[in-house]
């Protein structure tokens, strides 16, 4: 279905927990996680009401998101009941990777064809700093369990952090070179309640491309894709920038998100918000109508370095990315 700006809106994101192993700094407090009932949570038997409603709308690429996905139980006979809705082509999911070792070939059996893998050093130290408590060792595994089953492409999520991780551009991009594994830089957005420490960390994700003089730009053949690619010479990889805050993508954005607790997000930057839980639990209304209003309701664009920017409520781990 077309929004208001005539862009296609073709793909789900659905957070299926607010629930993560992890705790990193830009996106979830340390402390203080106030923790959902599970009444206000949908269920997936729910979710996947709303699932089918979406691929009836024309949605035909599902991504699954957190919080941490594979926290959440259930998640394998789910993903098979989405995969099995007529006019997915695309299921896909974003993980921080510490069950992918467990998980990797259960998901490929369900249906998933391709995982995002955030992983935002490569210094072992460094990320159990970062994530407040996590192993670099177990992500590695799980990178690895998801190649060898053929989770493919593997892309690697790599947010760029000033004064944290920018020395380790070149070991990332080094990465592709050997490998057909995509790695990902992305612009640090002040989300939540850790915006002020994301704009004190910001780095442009031009002034590191400068750095790499060898990288030839690439067309990976989907304008919606939020990342510019470009590969090392001779390179079997490719390296990609994800640009929200220097240079948005929001012209060929074709997105509508579902949060964990039930609500549609037009976009990741407006607190605009439409509940579909009560919809669906009391009848009232029709979700069909909803989800229309939702995407008919899409901004045309983010307004994040406006002056008078409302800053947004929800963390990440709330929202999915
Ligand atoms: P592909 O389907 O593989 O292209 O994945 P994706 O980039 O759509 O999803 P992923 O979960 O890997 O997200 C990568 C980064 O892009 C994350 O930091 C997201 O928050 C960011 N991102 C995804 N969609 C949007 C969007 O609509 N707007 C903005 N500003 N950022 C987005
Ligand atoms: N800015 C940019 N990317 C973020 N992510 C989480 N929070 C932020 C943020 N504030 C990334 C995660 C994950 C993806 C879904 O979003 O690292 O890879
Ligand atoms: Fe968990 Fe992902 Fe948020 Fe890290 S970025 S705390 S892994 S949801």
């Amino acid at each position: 279905m077309k929004d208001t700006s005539g862009r296609n809106i073709n793909y789900l994101r659905i957070s299926i927990t607010d629930l993560c192993n992890l705790r990193c700094m830009y996106c979830m407090p340390q402390d203080g996680i106030e923790k959902k009932h599970h009444k206000e949570i949908l269920s997936l038997e729910e979710i996947y009401q709303v699932a089918k409603v979406a691929v009836d709308l024309g949605i035909h690429k599902i991504r699954i998101t957190g919080g941490e996905p594979l926290v959440r139980k259930g998640i394998i006979k789910f993903i098979e009941s989405i995969a099995q809705l007529d006019g997915v082509k695309d299921l896909a999911m974003t993980t921080n990777g510490l069950l992918l070792k467990k998980y990797a070939m259960d998901l490929k059996n369900a249906g998933i064809n391709r995982v995002n893998i955030s992983l935002d050093t490569l210094k072992a130290e460094k990320y159990e700093q970062i994530t407040r408590g996590g192993k670099l060792k177990t992500v590695l595994e799980g990178i690895e369990e998801a190649k060898k089953v053929g989770l493919n492409p593997i892309k690697i999520n790599t947010v760029l952090i000033g004064d944290f991780n920018d020395d380790e551009v070149e070991n990332f991009v080094e990465l592709t070179l050997k490998e057909n594994i995509e790695v990902r830089f992305i612009e640090l957005m002040p989300i939540g309640q850790a915006s002020t420490w994301a704009r004190n960390r910001f780095v442009s994700n031009n002034s590191i491309k400068e750095r790499i003089s060898e990288l030839i730009p690439i067309y990976d053949g989907d304008k919606h894709s939020p990342a510019k690619y470009y590969k090392l010479p001779g390179g079997k990889g490719k390296v990609g920038f994800i640009n929200p805050i220097s240079s948005h993508f929001c012209k060929y954005c074709n997105r509508i998100r579902l949060t964990a607790d039930g609500r549609l997000k037009p976009c990741l930057h407006s607190n605009q918000e439409i509940d579909i839980k009560t919809a669906l639990r009391h009848h009232i209304g029709d979700l069909r109508k909803l989800m229309e209003e939702a995407i008919l309701s899409k901004p045309s664009q983010h307004t994040l370095n406006d002056l008078n920017h409302e800053p947004i409520d929800r963390d990440m781990y709330r929202i999915g990315g």
